[in-house]
């Protein structure tokens, strides 16, 4: 395994991830040689979770400069134009993703010959990758105080360091608390229908040594009914001014959480705020139908059956009880300065 390999996306000669659809079976480098190749990584997640498509993003441009084979800068700023419009489309709700693109194209903007454009969109590509770890690891640090000592949390999908280029930041707050040698132990909800919380968020905490039961999410209510989940942490994929978007079913965990006066906590950095948008401006993602409907070869449910397959939900903000981010601990109504 290379050394890169600690990371979820990385440059190399060229681009590389991590392809988050062959785990947990399989831990497996692929190259990308295209943004065609990126962009059909990104729809069909073998690189997602919101921090990581903002490395993505970024790293997207620097691969499309570095393919260029036009001796013009006029025409490389064409082609890639044409790169951010596919880039950013290829998935419209997680605001990282644009956020990492229009990074990457601001720090070409002055530069003057092909090579200095080449040079300056790796150069960001590789700043974005480098400050999400930094990032997370902040971000961690700050959360981790809101958890205690033997401190039973339970967490949706995937906002790990999968979902991110490092750390992560719901399981980046639980491994600070862990680093700082509290006893947490991970409700993982399996997240259906992709199962991002069964496949990944399990495998990265049982990898760290970290005590994580699998749950399917509709078992939450009862367990917090129990008393057994002291927190809930979750990442977001897009917070606006009214709500937090993350994946589908976070919604009935914070409706849950309220119920039962358990702390439903948001861990996110700040570049995925977005308070200029409301939850009325904002695509929520549609997937195929299949995803409910087939596991493998099976089919689960009568064909041609009508489907309605969201990839996130919005949660308003007053379900949240904080906002966790690089530059501390905010409580709604409260937002960090942008
Ligand atoms: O569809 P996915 O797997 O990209 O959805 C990911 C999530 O919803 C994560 O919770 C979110 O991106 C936060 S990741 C730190």
């Amino acid at each position: 395994m290379s050394a890169c390999e600690s990371r979820t996306i990385w440059w190399d000669g060229g681009l590389w991830m991590i392809d988050q659809t062959r785990l947990p079976g399989e831990l497996l480098s692929i190259r990308i040689r295209s943004v065609r190749e990126l962009i059909e990584a990104i729809k069909s997640l073998r690189v997602r979770g919101a921090p990581a498509l903002g490395a993505a993003g970024a790293y997207g441009i620097a691969l499309a400069a570095q393919l260029s084979r036009t001796g013009n800068t006029y025409e490389m700023r064409q082609e890639l134009e044409q790169a951010k419009e596919m880039i950013k489309g290829s998935r419209p709700t997680a605001v990282n993703l644009s956020w990492g693109v229009d990074r990457a194209l601001r720090a070409v903007e002055d530069q003057e010959t092909v090579e200095e454009i080449q040079e300056a969109a790796l150069r960001e590509a590789e700043a974005v990758a480098e400050e999400d770890v930094r990032t997370n690891k902040a971000l961690g640090k700050a959360g981790s105080r809101l958890l205690e000592d033997g401190d039973c949390v339970l967490t949706h999908c995937n906002a790990g360091r999968l979902a991110c280029v490092g750390w992560g930041t719901a399981l980046g707050v639980i491994r600070s608390a862990v680093e700082a040698g509290k006893d947490i132990s991970v409700y993982a909800c399996e997240t259906r229908p992709l199962n991002q919380g069964s496949r990944l968020t399990a495998w990265e905490l049982a990898q760290d040594g970290i005590p994580v039961t699998l749950i399917c999410e509709s078992m939450s209510g009862s367990l917090m009914r129990k008393g057994r989940i002291d927190k809930a942490i979750v990442g977001a994929d897009r917070i606006t001014r009214d709500v937090v978007f993350n994946k589908i079913g976070t919604y009935n965990h914070a409706v849950l959480a309220r119920y039962h006066k358990v702390p439903f906590y948001v861990a996110a950095p700040l570049s995925t705020f977005d308070l200029a948008h409301a939850e009325e401006d904002i695509v929520v993602e549609e997937r195929d139908p299949d995803e409910i409907c087939l596991q493998g070869e099976v089919r689960l449910a009568p064909e041609g059956i009508e489907v309605y397959n969201p990839a996130f939900d919005a949660t308003p903000l007053d379900l949240v009880s904080a906002l966790i981010t690089e530059k501390g601990v905010f409580r709604p109504p409260l937002m960090p300065p942008i």
